[in-house]
């Protein structure tokens, strides 16, 4: 089966935690590896969606293709579950946020004279919803990309998550690297296959990393 012939469901962006009405938690991603992903899946598809965080509308300018705007972790768990069928390929390039305060206050929370902590609880892993549910609903063809952005022990931790969240391939993107990581217009990837093969995409744009990796997984398919 042809990537033109699948559902492409392509995730960017943080998520956000709130802890009142002003305050949240998040991350320092702004969704443009996702935006170029889903570009690049709708130059081959028609049937595409990006499901993404709060990211600037301008990213979103001029699209063609479906989008579903999503604020937290949950949400974006909810969003996607929605979207899977079967002959979908799901690319999952969002940063969702991994932990909300336990508490949320309705009003501001007012500051006192001394220091604060909060309780934070752990959101859903989203890939791992979707690796459960692939497996209960017989979703055989489904097929999973995940992302992976590290520090350190780079290639150790999304080897890991490859296998832990049982993905079919996962693009470890060294945030600390040159051209590399949240915000940039370029990136440099390892894509990891779970048939234990590699494939290295040095730096480029993200939308030339983006085709790359959609090519990736049409030979995958
Ligand atoms: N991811 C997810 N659900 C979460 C967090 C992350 O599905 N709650 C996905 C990301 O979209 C990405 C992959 O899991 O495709 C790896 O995300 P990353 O932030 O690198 O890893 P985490 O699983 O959050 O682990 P850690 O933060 O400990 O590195």
């Amino acid at each position: 089966m042809k990537l033109s012939e699948r559902k492409i469901i392509v995730t960017g962006g943080p998520t956000r935690e709130w802890f009142d009405p002003i305050r949240f938690l998040s991350n320092a991603s702004t969704g443009k590896m996702g935006v170029a992903l889903a570009d690049e899946a709708f130059r081959v598809s028609e049937d595409v969606v990006f499901i993404h965080g709060p990211i600037s509308p301008e990213l979103l300018e001029g699209k063609k293709y479906r989008t579903l705007s999503v604020e937290s972790t949950a949400d974006m768990l909810e969003a996607v579950l929605g979207e899977l069928t079967d002959m979908s390929v799901l690319i999952m390039a969002a940063a969702p946020a991994d932990y909300t305060p336990v508490e949320k206050s309705e009003v501001k929370i007012k500051k006192g004279e001394g220091d604060i902590s909060f309780s934070l609880k752990r959101t859903p892993d989203i890939l791992k919803n979707v690796s459960m549910h692939k497996t209960e609903k017989g979703l055989s063809k489904l097929f999973v990309a995940g992302f992976a952005a590290e520090t350190n022990n780079t290639e150790e931790y999304a080897i890991g998550k490859l296998k832990s969240k049982g993905l079919d391939m996962i693009c470890l993107n060294d945030v600390s690297a040159e051209g590399a990581g949240f915000g940039k217009d370029t990136n440099i990837m390892t894509v990891f296959i779970n048939d234990g093969s590699r494939v290295e995409l040095p730096m480029q744009s993200k939308g030339e990393i983006a085709g790359e990796i959609l090519r990736i997984i049409e030979n995958r398919l």
